[in-house]
């Protein structure tokens, strides 16, 4: 845990939050409308909460998995690093996948796991992300869908941390440091 004080802004509410995911799970089920199964795969750990209220939207028949990617440590500097420190527990050749991330920010991340699953060959790769930062972008990718376009600043809650705490609240705040 940081030794620097901060406090924490709220940015989108808890309500905003619920709102929008039903309208994303609305038009994901419309985009996969007619699939025997739905793969959605979440990228530990920041997407947990987002993924558990957006499957329950799903009217599809779904399959969760996990993915856990490398990246920030505990610091709020990203790594272009990205290692897979949990794989997939099920095969997804010839499969319909929605990878759910919690922020779209350099957009490594999501570059590198993208290409290792398609390396894999499933029917469509998809990726609903609940957050993008565009200014902070340095590989040119994006989201099939996004929850909320933010500033450049460093969120928690509804899932996200910093330094693995604030997951819990039920919005997202901005951290400011005192
Ligand atoms: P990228 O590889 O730079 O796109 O980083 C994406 C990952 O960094 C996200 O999945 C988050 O885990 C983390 N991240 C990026 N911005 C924030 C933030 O504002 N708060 C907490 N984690 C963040
Ligand atoms: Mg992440």
């Amino acid at each position: 845990m940081s030794e620097r004080r901060y406090v924490i802004d709220e940015m989108i509410s808890a309500k905003q939050i619920a709102a929008r995911v039903e309208e994303l799970a609305r038009e994901i089920t419309d985009f996969y409308r007619g699939t025997d199964k739905l793969v959605v795969v979440g990228l530990l750990r920041g997407s947990f909460i987002f993924i558990a209220d957006l499957v329950r939207e799903i009217g599809l028949p779904v399959e969760v998995d996990f993915l856990e990617a490398s990246s920030y440590g505990n610091a709020t500097e990203s790594s272009r690093e990205v290692r897979i420190l949990k794989d997939l527990r099920g095969e997804i050749e010839g499969r319909d996948v929605l990878v759910v991330e919690d922020i779209v920010d350099t957009g490594f991340t999501l570059s590198h796991v993208l290409a290792i699953l398609r390396t894999r060959r499933p029917a469509r790769l998809e990726v609903c992300a609940l957050l993008d930062k565009p200014s902070r972008r340095e590989v040119d990718i994006k989201a099939t869908w996004t929850g909320f376009e933010i500033p450049d600043k460093f969120v928690v809650g509804y899932g996200i941390d910093y330094a693995q705490m604030n997951r819990n609240l039920p919005h997202i705040g901005a951290v400011r440091f005192l």
